[in-house]
């Protein structure tokens, strides 16, 4: 097994067996409030949570977000995945395709369209890879060869400080990002893992005009600090992991600060992000969409139907929260109060 691929079999065990969540995920999202309507003057039956993002339709403001590929393993995950997505009608978020540049073979594992034509798909790139020599035509291959409506670029440098082979050059991203990202040949939004976006860098972000969408990815839910810690294969590689585990911007924060200072670009809310009125929450603060990453990774470990199952529950309480707020459709919803935090 290569070095990538070896590493992918890490991140999906320890992600599914190991406790890897932040310890804010129990409360990530409960300092934010939604004000109950006892007259909220809709009826449950008619509310709608479609959406549309780059030209797809979704039944639900959802996207699986984006884990793997590059093994069998995740070959058979990413397809259960793909074809829950493909039932519920939410979105999915492929892993990064890094693996498809040093084995191009392995862009088998990422194929998912053939169980999932309809579904808003998107690809997967470290961020960082633009300044390790990827140019806009492998970007665009990436994202072509597997079918992708859009591609989104990882922002991962507190992952990659911890990762014992992590890729940590990240000097004059901004500016290659400024240069490359308007020749890729598909939309491009940018996506932090789980450490969460700072006001400071969705302000870096916004300079790149050509970016479709930011997703925050805060702080609250997979720490990758604490899974690269984890793998190390050293004390002190533990030691440090851990230290970072909790490092980054609280998910209601990175929220936040990527719809304050994202200059008007649709933003996904993610980061610990676990029920339907977690969502709610996120939409009511101004998000586009949402994306959940960890539960389904270990629903898919039970097959299609577990994913699905997850995915309608989800989408009971979402339609749940928008009644007792008074909120029809998601346009609604993003106009009712939020308080707290
Ligand atoms: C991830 N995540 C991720 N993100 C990314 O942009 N590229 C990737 O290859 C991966 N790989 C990956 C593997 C696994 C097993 C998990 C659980 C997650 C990060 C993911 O998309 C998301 O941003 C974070 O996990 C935070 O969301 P949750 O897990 O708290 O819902």
């Amino acid at each position: 097994m290569s070095d990538t691929a070896g590493r992918k079999t890490d991140h999906l065990r320890i992600a599914r067996e190991e406790a890897v969540e932040t310890s804010a995920n129990a409360s990530a999202w409960a300092g934010v409030e939604l004000t109950y309507q006892a007259l909220p003057e809709v009826d449950l039956e008619a509310v709608e949570t479609t959406v549309a993002f780059l030209g797809k339709r979704l039944e639900l403001p959802l996207l699986i977000g984006a884990m793997t590929g590059g093994t069998e393993e995740a070959h058979a995950i990413n397809r259960t995945l793909a074809e829950a997505a493909q039932r519920t009608g939410v979105g999915l978020a492929l892993g990064s395709q890094r693996i498809m540049l040093e084995r191009p073979e392995t862009a088998a594992t990422f194929a998912v369209r053939d169980v999932a034509p309809d579904v808003l798909l998107l690809g997967n790139l470290g961020a960082v890879q633009l300044n390790l020599g990827v140019g806009p035509e492998l970007a665009t291959q990436l994202a072509h060869d597997v079918g992708a409506d859009g591609l989104a670029l990882h922002l991962n440098a507190a992952q990659e400080a911890i990762q014992p082979e992590g890729d940590t050059r990240f000097a004059g991203l901004a500016e290659r990002m400024r240069e490359v990202v308007p020749r890729i040949g598909v939309p491009v939004g940018v996506k932090e893992v789980g450490s969460g976006l700072s006001a400071e860098t969705v302000e870096r972000l916004a300079t790149v005009p050509e970016l479709a969408w930011l997703e925050s990815a805060g702080k609250g839910g997979t720490s990758w600090t604490r899974i690269e810690g984890m793998r190390s294969p050293s004390e002190a590689g533990r030691t440090l992991g851990e230290l970072f585990a909790e490092f980054g911007v609280h998910t209601v924060m990175s929220l936040f600060h990527a719809l304050r200072h994202g200059a008007g670009k649709p933003v996904i809310a993610s980061g610990g992000l676990r029920t339907g009125l977690d969502a709610a929450k996120a939409l009511a603060m101004g998000a586009h969409l949402t994306a959940m990453a960890l539960p389904m990774l270990k629903a898919a470990a039970h097959g299609v139907d577990a994913v699905v199952a997850e995915i309608e529950a989800f989408a009971r309480q979402l339609r749940t929260a928008m009644f007792l707020v008074g909120a029809r459709t998601l346009e609604e919803l993003r106009a009712v109060p939020v308080h707290g935090f």
